[in-house]
């Protein structure tokens, strides 16, 4: 089913599609999820000097775009993760008792920060996604970055 959504489309899960689900995951995992996916072949991952990767567009996108609606695995103070790992460099404050995080799926997470960033990455607590929208025009060839908005814990290259 497509329906829209802030100009783009999402793709909600079809009636009676049956699916395998550990047992662990809560239920409603799998009903609410308001995804936005990028358009096809828009955005691209690369290695970024002294950021690891990072993402790219290769076309140009204009200024007020929702380029993705990232799905994320909502995440418990029990399911936080120690500072000390690597995963803990990726998951979102997610202001939804019990939920605290947010581990990030699509390409929100794949974002580097920057204090000039030409994206800001709004989180829909209700749609369980967190919308990537473009807040200047981007050229091709152009990484897209957003302020983490905290003191980041690395050396920031721009
Ligand atoms: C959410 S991840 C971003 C994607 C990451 N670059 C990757 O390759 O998976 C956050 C990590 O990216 C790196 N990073 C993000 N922005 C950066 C910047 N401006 N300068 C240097 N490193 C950055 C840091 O290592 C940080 O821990």
């Amino acid at each position: 089913m497509l329906e829209n959504f802030e100009g783009g489309t999402y793709r909600c899960p079809g009636p009676g599609k049956r699916r395998l689900v550990p047992t662990s995951t809560p239920k409603a995992v799998l009903v609410s999820a308001k995804i936005v996916l990028p358009e096809a072949g828009l955005l691209k991952l690369v290695p970024i000097p002294g950021k690891g990767r990072g993402v790219i567009a290769t076309r140009p996108i204009r200024r007020g775009k929702l380029v993705e609606a990232s799905p994320v695995v909502r995440m418990t103070r029990r399911d936080r993760l120690d500072r000390s790992t690597v995963l803990s460099h990726y998951p979102f404050e997610w202001n939804e008792p019990p939920y605290v995080q947010a581990f990030p799926l699509g390409f929100a997470g794949l974002l580097n920060h920057s204090d000039t960033p030409n994206c800001r990455i709004v989180t829909d607590v209700e749609g369980e996604v967190l919308c990537t929208y473009t807040i200047r025009a981007i050229e091709a060839g152009a990484e897209l970055t957003w302020n983490y908005g905290i003191d980041p814990w690395f050396e920031v290259a721009t």
